[in-house]
């Protein structure tokens, strides 16, 4: 076993609203369970946006920066413990999600061996680290909020019950909404109905989207109810909306859930987009969103992944086993990458905040070498 550094270079938030710093924080040894991972790829994501310009889910500053992926290798195994197999050396993909030592965006995270997944040979570290978030996001909110199922192993001629019933996922080009589409087709959901801006419609049917909808067409919602017409009542009993934005999708779905629809809107409800002008206005309960403007017995839930952990199904598998799987066997593809530059760790993450911020991330994931080497 390699000696650890006592401290380390990590991405912090001073403030609200504030640049990036960067400030030394201890690395933490592994306890009984536990492995150390250098991290070498961090993938970021809208919570880092939700988190620097609206200090969602932060209690204090200096904020460590990252609750998303990273990727990397195993450096420290702990004593005993559950290590799911891990040894050092091994390449890994990670979504950690506590803070403090498990930030992402640091040289060296300390995590339980169950929220790691070992990359399988052939996938660069750079492609794994779009995965875990995102891919987990989909096994939470889809069978924790929408209620269908995902039974892992996929017993032999397993068909869901709801196998022909429509399934709508709209932004359904974001990173979510990409590894939606081929869980549920891989599940054997046969009827997904995806919204996202044209360009992207190829591909989502390439991924077995049964028809795709453009947002940006100011009768989108026609367009789809126009389809759906001769479908019975709730015409969508399924929705997953996978940005979940007042004026942009949650008026639009208002209009499509009907009594008995179940929709799982991705927190948080972003109310005002941040901008570099003004900050944004989040809303964490999904209830006070569009009062009155639901449908009498539409279920509107929403979708905190940081509680998968309490099936404990999940926690021992999903990351450990079902996902290696899944990639390893091509069912999952990773997101495309768009590398983010600069001369630091700190500017290279403050740049992904500035393209996050602009909205220039359209059907790929943004992602940056923490280590300088
Ligand atoms: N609460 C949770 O558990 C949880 C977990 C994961 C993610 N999230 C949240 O879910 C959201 C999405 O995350 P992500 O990483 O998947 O985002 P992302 O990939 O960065 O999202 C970018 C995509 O959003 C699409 N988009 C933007 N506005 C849209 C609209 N009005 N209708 C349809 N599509 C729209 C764009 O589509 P086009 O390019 O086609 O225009 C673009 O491809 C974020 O706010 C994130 O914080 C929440």
């Amino acid at each position: 076993m390699s000696t650890l550094p006592s401290t380390q270079k990590a991405v912090a938030l001073p403030a609200k609203r504030s640049p990036l710093i960067e400030i030394s924080t201890p690395v933490h040894p592994p306890a009984a369970g536990e492995v150390v991972v250098r991290v070498q790829w961090v993938a970021s994501s809208p919570l880092d946006l939700h988190r620097a310009d609206g200090g969602l889910l932060i209690s204090s500053y200096p904020a460590p920066q990252g609750g998303g992926g990273a990727a990397g290798t195993v450096v420290a195994v702990g004593s005993g413990g559950d290590l799911k197999g891990l040894q050092v050396g091994d390449h890994v993909s990670v979504f950690a999600f506590h803070g403090g030592k498990e930030a992402n965006q640091q040289q060296y995270i300390t995590i339980p061996a169950y929220l790691a997944s070992k990359v399988p040979e052939g996938i660069p570290l750079q492609a794994a680290v779009t995965v875990p978030v995102n891919l987990v996001t989909v096994f939470h909110s889809v069978t924790a909020d929408l209620e269908l199922e995902l039974p892992w192993p996929i017993p032999k001629n397993w068909k869901p019950k709801a196998v022909n019933e429509p399934i709508l996922i709209w932004g359904a080009s974001s990173s979510v909404g990409i590894f939606a589409i081929q869980v549920l087709r891989h599940w054997g959901y046969a009827n997904v109905l995806t919204v996202s801006s044209s360009q992207h419609h190829e591909y989502l049917k390439s991924l077995g989207a049964t028809v795709c909808f453009d947002y940006r067409k100011f009768d989108v919602v026609d367009n789809i109810l126009d389809y759906l017409k001769d479908a019975e009542e709730p015409k969508v009993p399924y929705i997953l909306d996978c940005i979940g934005s007042l004026k942009g999708t949650l008026e639009p779905l208002a209009k499509i859930a009907q009594r008995g629809s179940r929709v799982a809107v991705m927190l948080p409800v972003i109310v005002k987009d941040a901008s570099e002008e003004e900050e944004p206005v989040y809303e964490m309960d999904v209830s006070k969103c569009l009062p009155g403007k639901w449908a009498d017995g539409a279920i509107v839930r929403g979708v905190r992944t940081h509680f998968y952990l309490q099936n404990e199904f999940f926690k021992e598998k999903l990351q450990p086993e079902i996902l290696p799987s899944l990639l390893a066997q091509g069912i999952i593809k990773p997101n495309n990458q768009r590398v983010v530059e600069g001369a630091t760790m700190v500017e290279r993450a403050q740049n992904a905040l500035t393209l996050l911020r602009s909205k220039a991330v359209s059907g790929e994931k943004l992602v940056y070498r923490v280590s300088e080497a």
